[in-house]
């Protein structure tokens, strides 16, 4: 019988997936030396050795990738088991642990509180991020539900389309642009683009949709959220394609202005994923069945 604590495993689990003792502790938030210990001691129970490190690379052995196996079957099962509990409390003393599109949490919240609002006893935990971190997020099985635009094939999903999602392009108000009509997507090639950071899924549909029209707007600004394109856009920086969804105060306020560009809105919807398998909570289930339910009329 092995000697090993799931503890050790987990740490194991977070080297194994990242390849990397100091990204492990990082996650983990433990110090390096305390991970690579923990490693030691497993390694010490099975009686071989689970890494090999070859100049700074950090490699499985044929143990280590038997062993990573183990640990996802076993850290699924204990998921699973954790689901069983959550159906048992029922509907009002569940958890419910979702994870939404950066662009998406303009309306989750929203959406959220009047579910809160019917099951005031249920705890929410919600993480906010881009399209690739909630797709690995997903991978992990490290949450019930999540709010993305449709998800990439292959990855064993169930994706219900709830809502629609239009890109628009937006410009400060005084730009020259505002008024004109039926803008030609290649006058776009004249502006700067101010771009979301890669693994968002606004920048990949927006990439598509110019690489179809055959046109390369001149990027180069970057930025990691909404909020900063859109002040950086009003600061007249450039122009951006955002979510309609990310805008409607600024163009309530007439500090932002959606341009007339032909192709426009760019058509994307959202979805309610999970995996394929998961055996949804009493929560969940209500929570994808209310989303599922109010989508389009509520926003
Ligand atoms: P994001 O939005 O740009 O915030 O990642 C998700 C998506 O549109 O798929």
């Amino acid at each position: 019988m092995l000697h090993l604590t799931l503890r050790q495993l987990q740490i194991f689990e977070a080297v194994a997936r990242l390849l990397s003792y100091s990204r492990a502790a990082r996650e983990l938030h433990l110090s390096q030396p305390a991970v690579s210990m923990q490693v030691k001691l497993l390694e010490e129970s099975i009686g071989l050795p689970l890494f090999e490190q070859l100049g700074k690379k950090v490699f499985m052995t044929e143990a280590g990738r038997e062993m990573f196996q183990c640990s996802k079957t076993i850290a699924n099962q204990l998921q699973e088991a954790e689901t069983v509990f959550e159906q048992l409390k029922g509907l009002d003393r569940g958890e419910l642990k979702i994870a939404v599109a950066s662009t998406a949490n303009y309306f989750a919240t929203h959406l959220l509180s009047q579910f809160c609002q019917v099951h005031p006893q249920v705890a929410v935990q919600l993480n906010v991020t881009n399209r690739a971190d909630l797709l690995e997020l997903l991978e992990q099985n490290a949450l019930d539900l999540v709010v993305m635009g449709q998800p990439p094939e292959g990855h064993d999903l169930v994706a219900e389309s709830f809502m629609e999602n239009p890109l628009v392009v937006i410009a400060a108000p005084n730009h020259e642009l505002v008024n004109a009509e039926a803008i030609p997507v290649t006058r776009l090639a004249e502006e700067v683009m101010i771009d979301r950071e890669a693994g968002s899924g606004t920048r990949s549909a927006s990439e598509r949709f110019f690489q179809l029209q055959n046109v390369s707007p001149r990027t180069g600004l970057v930025m990691n959220t909404n909020e900063a394109i859109k002040q950086a856009v009003q600061a007249g920086m450039g122009l951006a394609v955002v979510s309609l969804h990310t805008v409607s105060l600024e163009l309530n306020a007439k500090r932002l202005a959606v341009l007339d560009v032909t192709g426009f809105p760019i058509r994307r919807h959202w979805f309610i994923v999970h995996r394929r398998n998961k055996r949804l909570s009493a929560v969940a289930l209500a929570f994808k069945q209310f989303l599922l339910a109010q989508g389009d009329n509520t926003v």
